[in-house]
Parts: C-alpha cells; structure tokens; sequence
C-alpha cells in the first residue's frame, strides 16, 4: 500500500503545474514533459454521465479545472460555471478553449485552500482530481473553505486516485484511502452519501517519458520508486495499443453534501 499523498519530493506546488502547463519540465532536471497526463481534451465521461443524470444544479464550481474542458462542457449543457485554479497557464488556456467552444464561463486563478473572494456562492462542487494534489493540511483547508464557499444544502462530486487497478495499471502514486476521505469530509461539514470506485480518462502519452531523473528517484522510499517504476514500465509496453493515447486510471468517486 502506497502512502496516501505525494512523496516530498515529487509533491506538486502551484508553481510546478504552471511549469507543466507552459511545457517546461515539472520538476528541476527532469525532461521536457510529453504531454499533461489529464490533459484529454474533452470532459471526464463519468462526469458527463453525472451530469447527464441530474447530478449538476444551480451555481457551479469547478475547482482545480486546469485546462477546463470539464466546466467548458458543464457550460455548454446551459450551467452557470465558475472555473478557479492555483496556475495562471492553466486559466490563461482555459479562457481560449472557452472561447474557441464558444462558451461563457468564469475563470479565474484563486488558491482551493483559501477561497474567501467566493463566500456563500455555490450550490454545486466538481473535485476533478485536485484532492489528491494537497497534503493533509491542504486538504483539510480545502474542504472547509469549500464548505464557507458553497449554500446550504450543495452537493460535493470528488474524484480522486484510489488504490483500485485497472486492467494493471495503478494510480502512479499518491492513492487516497476511504478512511482519508471520510475523515477529512466530516470534519470539515462534508456528509458523504456514496463512496466508490470510478475511472478517470487520462492522457497515456504523458506517462511514456520513463520514470522521473535518478535525482529525484534516490529521494523516494524503495516503495514509492517501485510504484514510479513499475507504472512507467506498464505504460511503456502498452504504449502502441492504446487507441489515441486514452487510458483509464483507477478512481474513487465521492458524492457528498454540505451539513449545515
Ligand atoms: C490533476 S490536475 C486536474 C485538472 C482538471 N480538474 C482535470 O481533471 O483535468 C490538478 C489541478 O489542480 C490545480 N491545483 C493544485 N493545487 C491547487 C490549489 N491549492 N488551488 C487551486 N488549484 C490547485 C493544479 O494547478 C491543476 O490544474
């Protein structure tokens, strides 16, 4: 069992997913990366699916949206949709394809853990794979200010990597457990209505550059570097199967609503 959050040296900082959306290597001495590994170009089908079967109302926030193509999608199914992120590349990106959709949605560049411009404002929250971005104060921070953010009454949907396997291939680290989840929601005014396993579509070609620079692998517990490994390996020998470079990757989906 992996450790529930990014190893120290691999713990992604707003600073590093700029880098990453401006096409600079993500950490200091790695290569130029081969693409965003969630950059897919389209919504998240289990999020369509959420929306399709009336799991979306009222004011909605897509925090950590990166390259908003998912509150680009909820937009265009006639939602009002706020998309905030911590990177001022990912927003700047998300505004053209709005644009070039042809969609109106409000984004902006605001920290997740401290989103007091946006108090009392939503009724809807969208977690696309940020909760597992954010070590365990992050994360507690996070959900309280999501709680100060949203109305009476909003609902919560979270994504995030789980321990599950995929046809084998595992989230490449950082596999947030239920007991995490559950901890964390009800202590911030989260109450969780289901909790289970989902699939996330990413972007395989990102994932094809090997494993990270010896540098930063001598800084991993043997563990975490086996995991590293071990999910480059798969994705190499994969590589020339996958259709258009989609892979599914192992989720745990969380529907949630505010107490309160
Ligand atoms: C794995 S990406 C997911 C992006 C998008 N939701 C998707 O599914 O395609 C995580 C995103 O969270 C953003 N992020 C990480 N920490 C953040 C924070 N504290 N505040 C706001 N955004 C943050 C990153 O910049 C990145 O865009």
């Amino acid at each position: 069992m992996t450790s529930s959050q990014y190893p120290q040296a691999l713990r992604p900082t707003p600073e590093s997913f700029d880098k990453l959306y401006r096409g600079e290597p993500f950490f200091e001495g790695a290569p130029p990366p081969t693409g965003i590994p969630w950059d897919v170009r389209q919504a998240q089908p289990r999020l369509m699916e959420l929306e399709a079967l009336g799991g979306i109302s009222g004011e909605v926030l897509d925090v950590g949206c990166g390259l908003g193509d998912n509150a680009i999608y909820l937009a265009s199914r006639g939602h009002s949709v706020t998309g905030l992120d911590g990177s001022a590349a990912a927003i700047e990106q998300a505004r053209s394809r709005a644009a070039e959709a042809g969609v109106r949605v409000s984004f902006a560049v605001a920290d997740a853990t401290d989103l007091s411009k946006y108090q009392g404002r939503f009724d809807t929250v969208v977690d696309s794979a940020l909760y597992h971005c954010l070590d365990e104060e992050g994360r507690h921070a996070y959900l309280a200010a999501l709680h100060a953010a949203t109305r009476p009454g909003a609902r919560l949907h979270l994504y995030c990597f789980s321990d599950g396997n995929i046809n084998g291939l595992t989230a490449p680290m950082a596999a947030v457990s239920e007991a995490n989840l559950r901890d964390t929601l009800t202590a911030n005014g989260w109450q969780i209505d289901f909790l289970g396993p989902t699939t996330y579509m990413g972007n395989a070609a990102a994932f094809q550059g090997g494993e990270y620079p010896p540098q930063l692998m001598e800084q991993l517990d043997p563990e975490a570097a086996d995991q590293v490994r071990a999910v480059a390996e798969r994705y190499t020998r994969i590589a020339e199967l996958i259709e258009g470079d989609r892979v599914y990757l192992p989720f745990t989906v969380v529907h949630a609503h505010r107490v309160d």
